[in-house]
């Protein structure tokens, strides 16, 4: 079973798991929502505000309506005390550049202390301004994602504009080398590449870039539009590398199954406390209730919450906002064998390889329920490492977006 490097399940939360799992199957046959246990994992938003401006990023792109904050350590403390001892996994970011809240090494070492996997995403430009490399190093992260879309500064400014590839790469070169002369594997240190129009032909360079630069994995996730007109502009052309094709005039996700085990397995809390169902309510659109004032097992019984697991249950997506969702998509990271394949038309010389028939961090499907939705799990491209070693992602990490 593919589970996060350093992950442990004891017998309390390896209960828990079972109860969500069983309890997510459950609400599927009796079609209506049954909740048992608490979210096993859970993503923070430590911060709302970004020093870059990716032009497909709600921050990036300036277009977040809700208000932009800063999360407090007290209130980290308060809300995972909130959220309870099951939680085993910790996404630390959302919307903004987790680096810019001080305490994020002081909320990863606490999460850390407490057993729980800890993962976080960064644009990388100001870990070493801000003297973070061995405080990140210290606070015990598990898997730190730097999310890079260029192999020159002219191909890398297109997408993180504002940012500095050649400061990035000193960032993970100097974690690198902090990380070895303490003898330590982790943070786990994964290049995590958008493939756009401009910079897929940067692809068969990647592996060695990464290797070159010290990362230990590269992954290839897909991009996110919004709109025609940044499909024209972004999406790459090779078709294997989008997680959209098009129907009709539309652009639809690719999908293996629709419903959505998110809501059962995980929540999202923004920096304010706020209770959203996940990284996809980028706007507070449906607030749940908020951990920093009530009771987070109250909220997540809540009337509001079960109505939108009921429509999960009956429509398969909700609202608006998840037919953009990564959840159940056939290309949510790119496998590399596929790519391969594809593009062994076009010559690129992709030599190495290792993919890996499970993914992300659903690992709980690893449980029975990817047999109950009847659909191969997703897929992580591993560029550097012949043997498959997991991580867990979420999607979403943001992947969750
Ligand atoms: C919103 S960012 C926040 C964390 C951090 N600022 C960063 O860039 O890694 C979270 C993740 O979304 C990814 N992302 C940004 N724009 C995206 C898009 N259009 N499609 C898919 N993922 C995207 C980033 O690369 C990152 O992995
Ligand atoms: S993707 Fe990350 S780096 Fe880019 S604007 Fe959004 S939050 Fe900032």
């Amino acid at each position: 079973m593919f589970l996060p490097r350093g992950f442990t399940l004891r017998p309390k939360p390896a209960w828990n798991v079972a109860r969500v799992a069983t309890s997510f199957v459950l609400s599927h046959i009796v079609r209506r929502p049954v909740v048992w246990g608490t979210p096993i994992s859970i993503m923070m938003e430590p911060i709302s505000r970004c020093n870059l401006q990716c032009p497909l990023c709600p921050i990036g792109a300036r277009e977040l309506k809700r208000d932009l904050g800063t999360m407090s350590l007290d209130s980290f403390v308060k809300i995972l005390d909130n959220v309870g001892t099951n939680v085993r996994v910790l996404a630390l970011w959302n919307q903004g550049e987790p680096t810019i809240n001080d305490k994020l090494p002081e909320m990863l070492r606490i999460a850390h202390d407490r057993g729980i996997y800890t993962m976080t995403s960064t644009n990388g430009n100001l870990l070493l301004r801000r003297n973070l490399i061995s405080r990140l190093i210290d606070s015990g992260l598990d898997e730190l994602i730097f999310s890079i879309d260029g192999l020159t500064q002219e191909t890398y400014q297109i997408y993180r504009i504002g940012g500095h590839l050649d400061v990035v790469v000193e960032a993970i070169r100097t974690m690198r080398q902090r990380r070895d002369e303490l003898k330590r594997k982790t943070p786990r240190m994964v290049m995590q590449w958008l493939p756009m129009k401009h910079n897929e032909h940067e692809i068969p360079f990647l592996r060695a870039k990464a290797r070159e630069w010290g990362a230990d994995e590269v992954e290839i996730k897909t991009t996110q539009i919004y709109t025609d007109e940044q499909a024209a502009q972004y999406l790459p052309n090779m078709e294997g590398l989008r997680r959209y094709e098009r129907k009709g005039k539309k652009w639809e996700t690719k999908r293996r199954y629709q419903s959505c085990k998110r809501l059962w397995f995980s929540t999202m809390i923004d920096w304010n406390g706020a209770v959203v169902p996940c990284c996809f309510d980028k706007d507070e659109d449906f607030p749940m209730g908020n951990a920093l004032t009530q009771d987070f097992c109250e909220i997540w019984h809540c009337e509001q919450y079960n109505r939108f697991r009921m429509t999960l249950i009956r429509k398969g997506r909700a609202e608006e906002m998840c037919q953009n969702c990564t959840e159940g998509l056939k290309s949510f990271y790119v496998p590399l064998g596929k790519l391969e394949r594809e593009n062994s038309k076009s010559q690129i010389p992709i030599t190495e390889s290792s993919n890996r028939s499970n993914s992300f961090a659903v690992w709980s499907l690893e449980f029975g329920l990817w047999s109950f939705l009847s659909s191969p799990a997703n897929e992580r491209t591993v560029l550097l490492k012949k043997s498959p070693v997991k991580i867990s992602s979420f999607g979403n990490s943001n992947a969750w977006a």
